[in-house]
């Protein structure tokens, strides 16, 4: 039996959604009121305060990993080391910090939680983890002593949309989180990225950043203002806070967000659904079986429930 790595999931619906809008007299293409509506959405479907639409996963962890180099630069060192899963590092070396690699625990594919607190020394900055595939990565040991320690987390969540620790969503834990809405994912932009916080000042800085460091991005007047006393000399509209890139999405993946984040809970149901069955279907003597399933079977058994 032969099942395709993956398979468009952008429906007629999401389709019509960009066409209607197509339709309208001069419809503004390009990051919009589509754009910032998805973020709220977003964010109240994640539990967080602050969400900053991209054009990929990939540039999500590349902002992340910018802002990080921004506040180390600030703080005056050059390197810091960053506990770190697949598959951002070369981004990350090239932000001029030093990535240490922790083993993975393979029931949950993401970083051990014991090889993680090992390797972290007086130089540790953050741990950036993957959760992969839909598994739950955090262990409430790793969530303790990173918070004893005073030590921020990222997660990547690009793999994992909706997945949950203790009832609680993946993405809604980390100091910042990264998810990616390329077409195989669970759901889809086309192409397209979230980075999401809870902190006020990382949000404004992720804008500028975003948008090639422009300081008009900032949507906090007290920070555009900041900026423009200190440049008094610069065109307000032109000030660039920091080198960056430009990682903005368009209004039609914000309308095809909106539109696909509409059926997102009922896909992850029925993702974590298809995992059981095939692993019930399984032979645990040939292959691993083994993994992190608890919140799944939860879930599974609930839509059994509800199924009758
Ligand atoms: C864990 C993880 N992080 C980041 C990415 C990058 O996302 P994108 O393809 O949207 O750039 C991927 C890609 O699928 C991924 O699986």
């Amino acid at each position: 039996m032969k099942f395709p790595l993956m398979r468009n999931n952008i429906l007629r619906e999401d389709l019509d959604a960009v066409i209607e809008y197509l339709k309208r007299d001069d419809p503004i293409l390009t990051h919009g009121a589509n754009v910032r509506a998805f973020e709220a959405e977003w964010s109240q479907w994640l539990g967080v305060k602050y969400s900053v639409f991209v054009n990929s996963g990939a540039s999500a962890n590349l902002l992340t990993w910018l802002y990080c180099a921004f506040g180390i630069r600030r703080a005056g060192k050059s390197s810091f080391p960053l506990l770190r899963g697949f598959p951002t590092w070369p981004q990350c070396c090239k932000m001029d910090s030093r990535p240490v690699f922790a083993d993975i625990d393979p029931r949950t594919l993401a970083m051990d939680t014991a090889r993680i607190l090992a390797k972290i020394g007086d130089r540790t900055r953050a741990v950036f983890l993957t959760h992969v595939q839909g598994f739950d990565g955090l262990t409430d040991d790793l969530l303790h002593e990173l918070d004893r320690r005073n030590i921020p987390l990222i997660e990547d969540v690009c793999e994992s949309h909706g997945a949950t620790h203790n009832g609680r969503k993946l993405g809604a834990y980390g100091w910042i989180s990264n998810f990616s809405f390329y077409y195989a994912h669970h759901m889809s932009t086309i192409e397209g990225g979230m980075v999401c916080t809870d902190d006020a000042e990382a949000y404004q800085q992720l804008r500028m950043l975003r948008s090639h460091g422009m300081v008009r991005e900032a949507d906090d007047p007290l920070v555009r203002t900041a900026y423009q006393r200190a440049n008094p000399e610069l065109n307000p509209d032109f000030i660039f806070a920091f080198a960056a890139y430009n990682c903005r999405n368009t209004e039609i993946g914000g309308i095809m967000g909106r539109s696909q984040l509409k059926r997102l809970d009922r896909n992850v149901k029925r993702r974590n659904a298809n995992l059981l069955r095939f692993l019930k279907q399984i032979d645990p003597n040939k292959y691993r079986t083994d993994f992190k399933l608890e919140g799944a079977e939860l879930r599974l058994n609930l839509i059994l429930k509800q199924a009758g």
